[in-house]
């Protein structure tokens, strides 16, 4: 896993939703009841932003067309959004992306 810091993202304890780049992909950063969550931020239905939507019941709802994605699964009716890894360290929101290595010890640790 390969950690990316966010000092950029502050009041945590508040509801939001941010966009970055890291690593090339874009990621909504979501505060939402407490708690913390990384989504895609590109909604697979027609690749609109998702960071322009909102949040209910645990799902991030794409403004356009309404399709919501479980925020912690990345779960939607039909399709799904990618996940990342969350954490805070030195008070600062770090995002996990898995590298190719993670994938192959994935592979061997089954
Ligand atoms: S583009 Fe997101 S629901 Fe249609």
């Amino acid at each position: 896993m390969k950690w990316y810091p966010l000092p950029e993202i502050q009041d945590i304890d508040k509801p939001f939703i941010k966009k970055v780049k890291i690593a090339d992909k874009n990621i909504c950063i979501v505060g939402y009841e407490g708690k913390l969550f990384a989504v895609s931020a590109i909604c697979p239905h027609q690749g609109f932003d998702l960071s322009l939507g909102g949040c209910e019941n645990g799902k991030i709802i794409c403004p356009v067309h309404g399709y919501s994605f479980d925020l912690q699964t990345g779960k939607g009716a039909n399709d799904f959004i990618k996940t990342y890894a969350v954490k805070i360290k030195d008070n600062i929101v770090h995002i996990g992306t898995k590298t190719v290595w993670d994938d192959i010890k994935q592979v061997f640790n089954k």
